[in-house]
């Protein structure tokens, strides 16, 4: 074999595409003439999809939202490519380390219909959006507009460039049922000044799972001069969506929430006339001023977790985005509508399916959310996550495409049950 055969044999192999996706395909298969709303609710098809993960049986985990760990597919993926990676060794890297990792940023760009050279794959979205909130020319006295209810890292990058700089941070709060998209767009409105430079705005509330109209935000914030970033830790591969769509200056995400790629990878997007305004966290050599690569150098790293986001996406192509939104959306709006009128019982997400996924957010008046968690896992083996935040207190409930409405029955009736004692 020459030398550029074996190379090109070296990087099909470590980018192989999977193998063992044919159970999955033919479950799809027979779905396929089914509209959006008729998957979404056939329990035997998800019951299926159910048997591609390895769940622990000791709780029900309706706690997703942190990370959602890998189908048994993927999972096997991303041990051949640590094998494969680790026999070739220094070699893989000097050969098509590079060449993978542009198929990787062209196959997650596709995902949101942008090019690979506006995406940065970065290890998380505390990465991706920090490196913009710290990458910006700030000066003393420049305004940043953010919500109460937006991730605290990000929160607490900001707080950092108040220190370092002076910039002023300006709070909005987001009510959790608006009456409609001007009231959440007039909010964000009513803080930009003249010194407002960024505005940070969450796709999907982490704590409540609500939808926010985020181009409505965004063509309001751009007539006024002020740049856009969206935290979309939680929208990517959830609910479907085009960067054209939302029209914002950056996107950041983590690959290992929804689209249940391994742990450590994640996405930035920069619009590409705004590349050049944003100063790298490490810096890379030689590189011109608007590529994205500028902002893409972290040093060596476990490459391997990377490939494995190749097996992930096609994973989740296998099922179709679609399917699974229209999924997340059933089952939130599944256990909710059970619950949004019972006495002391507060949905604290909205009721109308345009604004929220498969996130929702419950509480028990006169029980204080931590305690609340922690009966739920106690007393009936439910395994959800605390939320005490602004105008935000209760239980995250975050199910994934595994999840069973009878899992869903069993937290409703626990709901119930602890309301009325
Ligand atoms: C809205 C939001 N932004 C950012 C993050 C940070 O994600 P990561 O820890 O993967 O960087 C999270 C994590 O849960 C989040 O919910």
């Amino acid at each position: 074999m020459d030398k550029r055969s074996f190379l090109k044999s070296v990087g099909l192999m470590s980018v192989a595409m999977p193998l063992n996706f044919l159970h999955l395909e033919q479950v799809v298969a027979s779905v396929k003439h089914l509209d959006m709303a008729d998957v979404a609710s056939d329990e035997d098809f998800w019951l299926k999809v159910r048997g591609d993960y390895d769940l622990k049986p000791d709780y029900i985990n309706l706690e997703n939202g942190y990370y959602c760990f890998m189908p048994n597919q993927t999972m096997e993926h991303l041990i051949d490519h640590m094998r494969n990676v680790n026999y070739e060794g220094s070699y893989y890297m000097r050969t098509v380390q590079w060449e993978n990792k542009k198929k990787i940023a062209n196959a997650v760009a596709a995902i949101v219909g942008c090019t690979a050279d506006e995406v940065a794959i970065t290890r998380n979205t505390t990465e991706s959006l920090d490196l913009v909130i710290g990458g910006i020319h700030w000066n003393a006295g420049d305004e940043a507009v953010m919500a109460e209810q937006d991730y605290g890292a990000m929160l607490n990058h900001f707080k950092l460039m108040e220190k370092r700089y002076g910039v002023v941070n300006k709070l909005v709060s987001v009510p959790n049922h608006p009456q409609n998209d001007e009231e959440i767009v007039d909010l964000y409105a009513a803080a930009i000044t003249d010194q407002t430079r960024l505005l940070m705005v969450c796709h999907m509330v982490n704590i409540t799972g609500q939808v926010l109209p985020v181009r409505k935000i965004a063509d309001m914030a751009h007539a006024r001069g002020v740049e856009v970033m969206v935290d979309g830790a939680h929208a990517f591969s959830h609910i479907e969506f085009k960067m054209q769509d939302l029209d914002c200056d950056y996107y950041g995400t983590s690959l290992h929430k929804w689209l249940s790629a391994p742990l450590g990878s994640g996405m930035l997007y920069v619009k590409k006339e705004k590349i050049d305004t944003v100063w790298p966290l490490f810096a890379e050599s030689d590189l011109e001023a608007n590529d994205m690569g500028r902002l893409n150098h972290i040093g060596t790293h476990p490459v391997h977790t990377d490939l494995a986001i190749l097996n992930a996406i096609e994973y989740q192509n296998t099922i179709g985005l679609s399917r699974k939104e229209a999924r997340l959306k059933y089952l939130q709006h599944y256990w909710t509508s059970q619950l949004r009128h019972f006495p002391r019982v507060v949905v604290n997400s909205p009721v109308e399916m345009s604004r929220h996924g498969g996130i929702g957010n419950v509480g028990i008046e006169g029980i204080e959310p931590a305690d609340l968690e922690e009966r739920l896992m106690q007393e009936y083996k439910i395994f959800t996550v605390a939320i005490d935040r602004p105008g935000v207190r209760g239980l995250r409930i975050s199910p994934n495409i595994y999840t069973t409405t009878g899992e869903l029955d069993s937290l409703v009736d626990a709901i119930k049950e602890l309301s009325t004692l």
